[in-house]
Order: C-alpha cells, then structure tokens, then sequence
C-alpha cells in the first residue's frame, strides 16, 4: 500500500476517536500504523541513484532519512571566495545542513561563446567551501533564475537574440545549451553519486517557470541527463499552481516557492499572509507521495531603490516572523525547505536588475558583512531540534483536541515510526499580538493528559510553538514537555536536554522514569518536582539565563537526565556542533557569539567560534573530556554543579588601524569631456541600426539602444550631430531605462538638464544655425529587467525610444536628421577586463581609461579634499589611497559610507582596487553603507578608492566619505587571500 495523505488523515481521525476509549489509545493506534505498513517500503528513486530518494514524508540520502533545512547563496554576490567557506561554516553553525546556489548564466558568459570560471567566478570553489561546511547543494543553473539579477541571470548578449527566451525555438536552445554544457562541466563531477561523492544532491530546472512550454523543460531535462546529472531533479512552481507535477517537463521532485510576509518593507509590521494549512491541503492532493518542499521559502525581502532599507526588512522577516511561519511549514508536513536568502550579499557592478540596489542584504538570517543576527541564532534553535529530533521526520498529520480554538491553531503531527506526537501552536490569527491562553489534550503511551496540568499554554503576542508528547531520547522517556527542545545529548554518565521558552513563561516537563523507586531531583526553588507512580513532573518558570535540573535515576537502568531550562534570550545562544557525524553526536556550549566547529580529540574538545566581547561559556562535556580550547587556545574550566563546566573567553580590543578618508589627500578630475562639442568620437561606434530585437518599439531611427551596438552596463553615452537651420528650435528626446535611471543632456557643452526616464523637449534653443550641433546625453543605467513572466521583458531597452529635432513652425521636422555615436564600457563584449568581469565597468570617461584602476598615475590631478569644497559640474572623479590594517584573529567587516547634505542629485560609483563596490544615489538612498567584503579589501596594508561622481542636476558637491567596520569579532575566519585585482599597468 502507499500512504495516500489525504485519505489517511481522515482514517487516523477515525482511529483517534474509537482509541479515545480505549486503554493506551496512542500505543494502540501507533502499532496499527506499524501493522499496515509491514513490509511496504514506499521509496522512490529516479532510476540513476540510490543515493538520494525519497519516499511520501522526507528525503532519503543513502537510506538515512533527511530533513533538508537549507539556505540560499549568490557565490556571485560575494566577489572574494575565501569569504564563501567563512559564510558557509556559518550555515554549518546554525545547523543548516544545505545550500542552494544559482548559477548565474550572465556572471560567467560576457559574449556569445565565451565563459569565464575564473578567479571570483570559480564555482568548483563553492562546491568544495559547501563540501567542508558538510553541507549538502542543491543546484539551479537556470538558465533563467531571476534572482533579482540583470537579465534575470541572462547574458546581456542574449538581448539580441530573435526568438523568445525560455520556449523551444532554435535559437533559443542553442544558446542555453552552450550554458549548460559549460556549466555542467562543473556540476557534473560535484555530484554525491561520484565515486569520490561530492555535495550536491538535487538539480533544478528552470525557475519558477509559468511559459507552459512542457517540451522546453522536457529538454532541459533531458540535457541534463545527457550530460552526467544523476541526481534527482527538482522544480521550484512560483506558487500552488500546480505547473510540472507530472507529465512531460516534470522533475523527479516537484515543490513550490512561498514568499508569506511579501516585500513591502515600510510596513514592517504586516505580513502578507497568513500561516494556515493551504500548503498541506494542496500538498496532499499535488503530490503526496513526494516529500513536501518549499524549495524557496522567505528567509528576508529585497528592497528596491529608495525603499525603506534593509534593517526594515530584517524587522518585517523577523525571527518572530521565522517562528510562525517555519513552525507553521514544519506543523503541515514540510520536510524540505530552502530560506532565501540565508546570506544574500551584494549586487556588485551592474548585477542587479533595477528593482534592487547594491546591497542584497535581504534581512536574511546572516547580513551582508557576514554578521549573525537574532533570526539566525532563531534559525540554529529551529534546525538543531529537526535534526535531533528524529520521529519528526515522518509524520502524519491529526487534528488535536484544544480549549481556545477562536484564536488558536494547533497542528498534531504523529510520527510514523514511534508512537511520539507533536502539537505546532501558532495564533490563528498569524500577525496576533495579543496573549492568547490555551490547553492541548495530548494523546500518549502514558494516557491521555491535558496540558499543562497546573497552569496554561501562552502564545504571547506573535510567537508559535513546536512541543513533544511520547518521545523517547536518550535513554529517557519524555511523555510531554511545554517547553520547546532545542537539543538532547547522551553524555555518557548522564543524558543532557536543553529546552526553552520566553522568559517568565510557566513550563512543565514531564518523563517518565526508568524504575518505580524515587528519583533524585537537584534544583535551585524555581523549579518543584512532583513525583508519582514513575512519572515525574518538573514545574517552572523560564529564567533569564538557564535552570540545571539534575535527575538521578531518571532512564532507562537508572540514568541520569540533566534537564536544562534556559530563556529565550539563552537560548538563542546555545550551540550544538556536531562531533561525530556518524554517532549524531553533538557537544553542547553556550555563550559565544558564533561557534562555528567542534573537534574531539583524546580528552579535549577544540572550539572555534567567534566572539564580541569577553564571554561567559557553560559547556556540557562528553564523559572523559575534561578540557577545552576555543581557537586553539586551552580555556581555564571550572566544573561546577550538576556537571555543567563554566569558563570565560576573553575578548582582546584588537588594534585595528583604517585611514579617516575625511583628512585623506584626494586627487580630482574632471570626468565629462564628451560633453565638449570638439570631443573627438570618431571611434566611437555609430548608431546605424534600423531594426532591433528588443521588445521596446522605436519611434525614430536609427535604434538608440546601447544593448543593440553590445554596450550592456552602468553608464552610456549618446552623441547625436545635426546641422542648424533656421527651422530647428530645439529637438525632443524620450529615454527608456530601469528604475532610479537618470540622463543628463548638454547641447555644445551647456549643460540642459538632469531627468528621470521619459520625454523631454528642448526647445527655443540657442542652436548654431550654420553649422554643427552637438547633443551629448550620459545615461545611468540600473541594470536590464527580468524575465519572470517569460515574456523577454528582459530584452527591454535602455536608451532612446525616439530622438527628434523639433521645428519653427512644426513640431516634428522629418526632413533633418541626427547623427548619433555610442559609447558604452571600453570593448563592449569584448571585455577589457575579463577578471572583474562583465558588470563591473560602464561607459564613463574614467572607467574607459583605467581612472578606477590601482596603479593609474593620479599625480598630475589636480590636489582635492572629500568632503568637497567646491559644487563641480559634470562628472568628477576622485582617488586616493588608504591603509588597512586588521591584526590576524579578528573579523573586522569594513565599510564606506557616504554621509551627506548636498541637496543637487548624484548619482555615484565607488570602485575598491578596480571593483565596483557601490551606486550611490543620494536623492533616493536607502543606502549609504557600502560593505567592502576583505579579499577584494587589502586589510593588512595599501588599497585605492576610485570615486565618480555623476551629477545629474548641473552641479555637485560629495560630502564625506567614512571607513567603519560593522563590528569587531575575535575571530576564526578563515584565512582570506587577496582576490586578483589587475592594475592599470596591466591593461596596457
Ligand atoms: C522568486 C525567484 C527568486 C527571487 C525571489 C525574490 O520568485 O525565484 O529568484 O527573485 O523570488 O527575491
């Protein structure tokens, strides 16, 4: 027989209301379960591996029943691979046990048949930094992924193409073919089916795909399987749309994306949507006998230009808003989800689309400079309990009995291979700030018991919670706790459980001991202990801090359970790394900041970790450890009451030495000689296109779209010559372009004007009307459109959809005509920085001529000061040099911050040593912090800032520019090698 979900739930309703008279109804009703699935054996696999598969409730990896608890990360928005082994020891550290990677298509591919995986963009790196985190990948390679990337992950050169993108056409399958034949050459051999293995054990097709073309995924299947993918694949439905559950196109894994909480940041507030049991209700009639996936699940929100910045989003996606909706996920069955973001980075150079800015912080449970936050030591408690947990894997869902249903949503989940029950409560009213009150009826081996005894179960305000009945751990039985479980240990003499739940809040824990003779209960008076016919009742309050209970002869021959009740503020603060992974077994320590591992060897543990100030740590040491070193060094350890050792780490203020750049010595340049009507742009390229490819309609010609003549990023210039006439007054020009675009026009060198995308007139003009005229217009671009509706939006143009010279008496005068030059970045497709890559230079006069670059001789610019004393028009660019020095053992994530009061708009673009680190839009923000990730930042010596500044009213004037770190952590960062960053030098 296989389980089908939906009918089951009503069959174990059934069960439950016959059991609910008999005698140890859940032991009756558990062995029935077991009977009925005597001998069936339900797994699934896709005919190439045994080692992944999966069966109705999880994940199967060599047999071993999974809960996949995985985090997104962009290796394209961290442009210093060293950094990715320190993030993802991070995922490691909050127990994470995958990462989901995108594969950028348009980071790698600057031209048509040309692929870098060099340098920043060697993914081979991302797989071993995942392999040494132990964490498993799931790959999604595209070839379109969204991601709120330019393109949506395309190829600008793409842009060019006739066919529609993500349909079978010809066209279109040649070029995402030659992607996936490069990048396959990577995920192929990365895979745990090799011999070798390797982490990645799911793969993608498409995203989110809604185009309805079943033979276009069919072939991006089979292409897979063409080229060596052996490992199930999966498809993320943008919704329960129920797009790819089966037929042709299909994946071995079907699963959807949720995004609850929305992305409105400035009404940080209010969720979206309510947690309920839709994902369940349409699992069970989708695909129950798959396990349930939300292969992108929120973990934060983007934040468009001018929003209300990231630290509303991290408010909105908060680690109340993880409790919920998590609990919720996990309380309908969910056993594969996927956060996104987990660590989302930055959008560097031009890879953003324009609904997002520079930073891709993303709220996520990690932030952009690598920080921890209260919603990844929140992620760590949920993900350590599903990990430990085991019964919680396969679970049917029941309906339990409670008292305060108005307000009150509990979901029973009853595993399948022990008689254990979970009940997941969360206010029915998800966004609820109110103290709701409320009882379960647990239903156990021990009888049935209406919990808690002796005082109520509270959601105060937006919380939810995960609690246990009948589980046995260790070599203990609990029969139910109110407390959440973060983690239980066999420590050898005696067995260890840490549970928790916000401070004050009343607990009952409750086991039933091995033997009927009394047990020894040590506690301090918060905590009463009731004990009869074998079972014993601790009653408590949730401390600041954490209660020891130590219980002699609480087990299976007499164990001792050290029961460990801590508050919620501890708690987030309690680690278990795993020590062997084999055994499952973990060591317990609270206390530090970050811990990232843990190693056993003979009779001491070694700890790394992270820490932000001197640091009290209790740690519950295996039997036959008596001592510890926390980043190589021996800790001093006390071992106090109840076998609790206590220590301190001590934090050392390091000497950390960065330049004030306030009272650096600047270099400056004028930047805008294209405005100069004798500017020389014979070899500029000529705009003679009379038909495109874009989805944006021209109204004049030629085709003024920077795309079309190969120029794809930051900043374009247009220069268009006409010869006066009396008739012409002035001409019309109407500039398409991403979200936050600005142009700026000059006619013969006077400056007309700075503009949002649209039309303008230019009229009653002093034009020359013998000769020559000259129109210069500098575009700042944000980047192209994605393409998440499939319908080649990201093909819309950036430039002019119509340039006319407007006449005397008429408006439009056909007869005279402009001719127009373009200048986008230097070499176009044919990148002249191919190790930096394809988003990271634009078109300004300083990018085209290595002014970004370290090593440009400066000294003949003319001496400067930032903040600015003079207001300069047109495009000014400033250098200067600045030391760093950051002793070793310390994490000291940097940053640049514009601090300014100038009204006049600018825009500007920030390089670190030759990488483009910033946009800067002082008229929109929201951000004026710019995270200078170490690799590309020299931190023990010399570095080169390169400034532009683009004004876009006539004249501007930067106010100040500081270093500050985000924070000062002792710690075990991996050591971080210098990313190449070429020097002018080099280019010539
Ligand atoms: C999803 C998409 C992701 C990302 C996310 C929003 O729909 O698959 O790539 O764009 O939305 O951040």
């Amino acid at each position: 027989m296989v389980f089908v979900k939906g009918v089951l739930t009503s069959i174990s309703l059934a069960i439950a209301a016959v059991a609910s008279v008999a005698a140890r109804p859940a032991q009756l009703k558990f062995e029935k379960r077991q009977e009925d699935q005597q001998g069936i054996d339900d797994t699934s696999d896709n005919g190439l591996t045994e080692r992944v598969t999966w069966d109705s409730y999880t994940l199967k990896l060599d047999g071993e029943r999974v809960f996949l608890f995985s985090g997104e990360f962009h290796y394209f928005r961290l442009p210093s691979p060293d950094l990715w082994t320190d993030i993802l020891q991070k995922f490691r550290a909050l127990d994470y046990n995958g990462v989901s990677f995108y594969f950028n298509w348009g980071y790698h591919s600057p031209k048509k048949g040309v692929y870098n995986f060099d340098g920043v963009r060697d993914v081979q790196k991302a797989f071993d930094a995942a392999e040494e985190a132990d964490l498993y990948v799931i790959s999604r390679a595209g070839p379109y992924i969204n991601a709120e990337t330019d393109c949506g992950g395309f190829p600008s050169w793409l842009m060019d193409m006739r066919s529609p993108a993500r349909y079978s056409n010809e066209e279109y399958n040649a070029n995402r073919k030659e992607w996936l034949t490069e990048i396959n050459k990577f995920l192929v051999p990365n895979q745990i089916t090799n011999k070798k293995g390797g982490p990645i054990i799911l793969n993608q097709l498409e995203n989110e795909y809604t185009g309805h073309d079943a033979e276009y995924m069919e072939a991006i299947k089979q292409k897979f399987l063409a080229d060596g993918i052996e490992v199930p694949s999966i498809f993320n439905d943008k919704g329960m749309n129920n797009y790819f559950v089966n037929g042709t196109g299909a994946p071995d894994i079907y699963g959807f994306d949720k995004y609850p909480a929305g992305f409105d940041c400035s009404n940080p507030k209010k969720w979206a949507t309510n947690a309920s049991t839709e994902y369940m209700d349409y699992y069970a009639i989708t695909n129950p006998e798959q396990p349930s996936a939300l292969w992108e699940f929120q973990g934060g929100a983007f934040d468009p230009w001018n929003g209300p910045g990231y630290s509303a989003c991290r408010q909105m996606v908060n680690e109340q808003y993880a409790k919920i909706y998590y609990k919720s996920n996990y309380g309908q069955g969910v056993r594969i989800q996927n956060h996104y973001m987990t660590y989302g980075g930055i959008s560097w150079g031009g890879l953003a689309t324009p609904s997002v800015y520079t930073s891709y912080d993303y709220g996520a449970p990690i932030s952009e400079p690598g920080l921890m936050t209260t919603k990844a030591y929140e992620v760590k408690l949920q993900a350590t309990f599903l990990h430990t947990v085991k019964p919680f894997l396969a679970t049917e869902y029941f309906e339990p009995k409670i008292d305060n249903s108005d307000n009150i949503l509990v979901l029973g989940r009853a595993s399948i291979e022990a008689p254990t029950k979970f009940y997941v409560a969360h206010h029915l009213n998800t966004p609820s700030d109110n103290l709701d009150e409320f009882h379960v009826t647990v239903n156990t081996t021990d009888g049935f018991f209406n919990i808690p005894k002796s005082s109520k179960l509270v959601l105060n305000g937006r919380d939810a919670k995960v609690l246990v009945a009948d589980y046995d751990f260790e070599s203990q039985h609990l029969v139910y706790s109110t407390s959440e479980i973060f983690t239980h240990q066999d420590v050898g003499s005696y067995d260890v459980i840490v549970v928790y739940a916000y401070e004050k809040e009343e607990g009952e824990f409750v086991i039933k001991t091995g033997g009927k003779r009394n047990v020894k209960v040590e506690t301090n008076d918060s905590v009463t202990s009731e004990f009869s016919d074998g079972v014993l009742q601790l009653t408590y309050t949730h401390p600041n801090g954490t209660t020891p209970v130590y219980i002699s002869g609480a087990g299976k021959k007499n164990k001792d359970l050290l029961v460990l009740i801590s508050g919620y503020e501890t708690a987030l603060l309690w680690w278990a790394p795993v020590i062997d992974k084999k055994k499952d077994t973990r060591v317990l320590i609270n206390g530090p900041y970050l811990v990232r591992s843990a190693y056993v060897s003979r009779s001491s543990v070694a700890f790394t970790g992270d820490i932000d100030q001197t640091t009290d740590i209790q740690v519950i040491l295996p039997r036959a450890i008596t001592s510890i070193t926390w980043n190589g060094k021996k800790v001093k350890l006390h071992k106090g009451d109840h076998s609790i050792w206590t220590g301190t780490l001590k934090f050392t203020e390091p000497e950390v030495k960065y330049t004030d750049l306030t009272k650096a010595k600047w270099k400056y340049s004028p930047g805008s000689p294209e405005t100069d009507s004798d500017f020389d742009d014979s070899e500029w390229t000529t705009a003679d296109r009379l038909t495109t490819n874009s989805v944006t309609t021209s109204d004049t010609l030629p085709i003024l779209y920077a795309d079309d003549y190969g120029y794809h990023t930051g900043s374009i210039w247009f220069r268009g010559t006409f010869n006066g006439s009396s008739e012409i007054t002035g001409f019309n020009l109407t500039c398409i372009s991403g979200a936050a675009s600005a142009w700026m026009v000059w006619l013969n060198g006077e400056y007309l004007g700075g503009f949002d995308v649209g039309s303008q007139e230019f009229r009653n003009l002093d034009i020359n009307i013998k000769g020559k005229n000259v129109i210069s217009a500098l575009l700042w671009t944000t980047g192209h459109e994605e393409d998440g509706g499939s319908n080649d939006a990201y093909k819309t143009a950036r430039g002019f959809t119509s340039a006319k010279l407007l006449g005397l008496n008429d408006d439009q005068n056909q007869t005279a005509s402009i001719d127009w030059k373009i200048q986008g970045n230097l070499g176009g497709e044919d990148l002249a920085d191919p190790v930096r890559g394809a988003y990271n230079e634009g078109g300004l006069y300083g990018e085209r001529y290595g002014w970004h670059l370290p090593g440009f001789p400066d000294s003949k610019w003319e001496d400067a000061s930032i903040p600015e004393e003079k207001s300069r028009t047109g495009v000014s660019w400033y250098r200067t040099t600045f030391d760093v020095d950051i002793p070793e053992g310390y994490d000291v994530p940097m940053s640049l911050r514009y601090v300014d009061e100038t009204k006049t708009r600018y825009r500007s673009l920030l390089f670190l040593n030759g990488w483009q680190l910033g946009r800067y839009a002082n008229d929109l923000g929201p951000q004026t912090q710019f995270y200078l990730p170490r690799g590309i930042l020299n931190t023990s010596g010399l570095n080169t800032l390169a400034v532009a500044v683009i004004p876009i009213d006539e004249a501007a004037q930067i106010g100040k520019l500081i270093l500050e770190p985000y924070k000062v952590l002792q710690s075990a960062i991996p050591s971080v090698d210098s990313v190449e960053s070429p020097s002018y030098q080099d280019r010539q």
